[in-house]
């Protein structure tokens, strides 16, 4: 139960969502490369903030909400319950299939993620990536030294830098989007 998150997380989440979902949420979202016919992950989806507007744009694409958190993954079920090809994964098993995503994001979720977990995370999350995969992730900018290793483990599980910008967000402030192709 380490990683379930409270009822009040969850109820603030939800009032962040309904009232920010469109300049948090969606904003990110809408640079995400997608045509709509992808395979996409949403790697620490919390209660689908971000895949509530994904899931809009893949309209042939199928769009996978994968968290440690069942409390979690329950609410992200409820948030999504109009959307179609969906498919839900409890991050129990540690493994990923290989070569599967078109796009993988991570918003908002690597930089609570111990150091350890991570170097095998980001190896993972590239190695789910099909050649010319796009990984794009938001984390905030405050969190230097966890960025730092981020990026590093990026670059050293043949994830090439193609574009990275700041962006102030409303509620969360100054945030690193970057994004990352699978050579
Ligand atoms: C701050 S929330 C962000 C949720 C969502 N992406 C958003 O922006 O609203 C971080 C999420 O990452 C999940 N998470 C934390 N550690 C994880 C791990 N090791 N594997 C998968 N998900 C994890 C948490 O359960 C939580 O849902």
């Amino acid at each position: 139960m380490g990683y379930e998150p409270s009822h009040m997380e969850t109820l603030l989440t939800r009032f962040a969502f309904i009232f920010c979902g469109r300049s948090v949420y969606k904003t990110f979202s809408d640079h995400l490369p997608l045509n709509g016919s992808e395979q996409v992950l949403d790697f620490g989806c919390g209660m689908g903030t971000v895949a509530y507007y994904v899931a809009k744009r893949l309209s042939h694409g199928k769009l996978t909400c994968l968290d440690i958190s069942a409390r979690w993954l329950k609410a992200c079920r409820r948030t999504l319950r109009n959307c179609e090809n969906i498919q839900f994964f409890k991050w129990e098993s540690r493994v990923l299939p290989h070569e599967s995503y078109d796009v993988a994001y991570c918003h908002f979720a690597l930089h609570d993620i111990p150091d350890s977990d991570l170097e095998s995370i980001i190896p993972a999350l590239a190695r789910s990536l099909k050649p010319g995969g796009v990984l794009v992730f938001r984390e905030p900018l405050n969190e230097a030294e966890k960025i730092g290793l981020i990026k590093r483990l990026m670059e050293h599980n043949g994830l090439l830098l193609k574009d990275s910008r700041v962006t102030d967000i409303p509620l969360m402030g100054n945030a690193l989007e970057s994004v990352y192709i699978r050579r």
